[in-house]
């Protein structure tokens, strides 16, 4: 049955607002009267545990649970295959299996690393999944693990995730054209950059159409708009930078990924086709560089707070 908002909020539980997209999720969602939102940290909700999900499901019921959470250090997994499988597939077993259990929609987040990225002109939801490495497998299969127990399910794939949270390529670009002279970046592998904040829109969208009746259950693709590489994407991370202090780097040489020495094998081409979102739920892509120009400027109003209360 459909629900008044203006009476009755969305209550939904959030899981990992201490990582990327759980931040801007937690943040967009608090001041919204639409939603009542319970947040966890991986602190407060080890979702890797039955019994913890069991009893913070049941004690607080509600309506929507977004599992933000997720092992994604792609170059660490070989040697971490059983934390990365335990967390990627395992845990979204437990969420889905409660979920089920008490009738509550799950909401997922997994990855453009799914498919091999053979495909240039872009992967859609129908395009058969093809993972190269374990990073990728894990993630496929806990949407494989999902989309078997709990049929209420919105399995979100993004790609590129930057934001002004923890340790992303937009932070490591800052960082090293702070302290180096030159820097590289691979210019082969194409893929389209997302802010975290940008994902919590599409999320937040979502979730408002759910909770007014739309029964769009499924797997759907959002990226940001226009495809780069990494090195484009560092090109524009200095020159927004650059509008806030003189970096110390000169240099930008465009590398060959096989020059980075990456544990992992990466799709060459990971770029998500975004029509079905459009389509069934009017959610249109936003450019990543209006995105990205966002993001350096709360990075910078970030560190301009913690330089006057240090
Ligand atoms: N980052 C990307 O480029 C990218 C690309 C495509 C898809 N995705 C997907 O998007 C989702 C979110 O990514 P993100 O970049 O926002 O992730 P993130 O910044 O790495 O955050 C993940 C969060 O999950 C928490 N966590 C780890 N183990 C947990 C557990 N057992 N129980 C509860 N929480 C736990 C982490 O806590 P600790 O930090 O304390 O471990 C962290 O706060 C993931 O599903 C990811 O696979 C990400």
């Amino acid at each position: 049955m459909t629900q008044d908002f203006l009476t009755t909020p969305a209550k939904i539980l959030i899981t990992g607002v201490d990582g990327q997209i759980g931040y801007f999720l937690n943040q967009a969602t608090q001041n919204d009267p639409f939603f009542s939102v319970v947040a966890f940290t991986d602190s407060k909700l080890d979702i890797s545990s039955r019994e913890q999900v069991q009893q913070q499901l049941s004690e607080h019921q509600p309506d929507y649970v977004i599992n933000t959470t997720g092992f994604n250090a792609v170059d660490r997994v070989e040697a971490h295959s059983e934390r990365c499988f335990a967390l990627n597939r395992d845990a979204v077993e437990n969420l889905a299996l409660v979920c089920n259990e008490l009738a509550i929609p799950l909401i997922h987040l997994s990855s453009d690393y799914v498919f091999d990225g053979h495909y240039a002109s872009g992967y859609t939801e129908d395009d058969q999944a093809h993972p190269l490495g374990l990073y990728g497998e894990s993630k496929w299969q806990g949407e494989e693990v999902l989309r078997s127990v709990l049929a209420k399910h919105v399995i979100l794939r993004v790609s590129w995730v930057f934001s002004t949270i923890g340790d992303n390529f937009m932070r490591r670009a800052l960082l090293q054209a702070r302290q180096q002279e030159e820097i590289s970046a691979a210019d082969d592998r194409r893929g389209c950059p997302t802010s975290a904040s940008d994902i919590a829109r599409v999320i937040v969208a979502i979730l408002k159409q759910l909770h007014n009746g739309a029964e769009n259950w499924g797997t759907y693709h959002y990226c940001c708009a226009e495809v780069t590489t990494r090195y484009g994407f560092t090109e524009a991370v200095l020159a927004a930078a650059g509008q806030y202090e003189k970096l110390k780097v000169e240099k930008l040489i465009p590398i060959s990924s096989s020059d980075l020495g990456s544990d992992a094998e990466r799709p060459a081409s990971s770029v998500l086709v975004c029509t079905k979102l459009l389509n069934h739920f009017g959610i249109r892509q936003r450019p990543w560089r209006s995105q990205l120009v966002a993001m350096i400027r709360e990075q910078y109003q970030n560190e301009e707070i913690n330089d006057i209360t240090a």
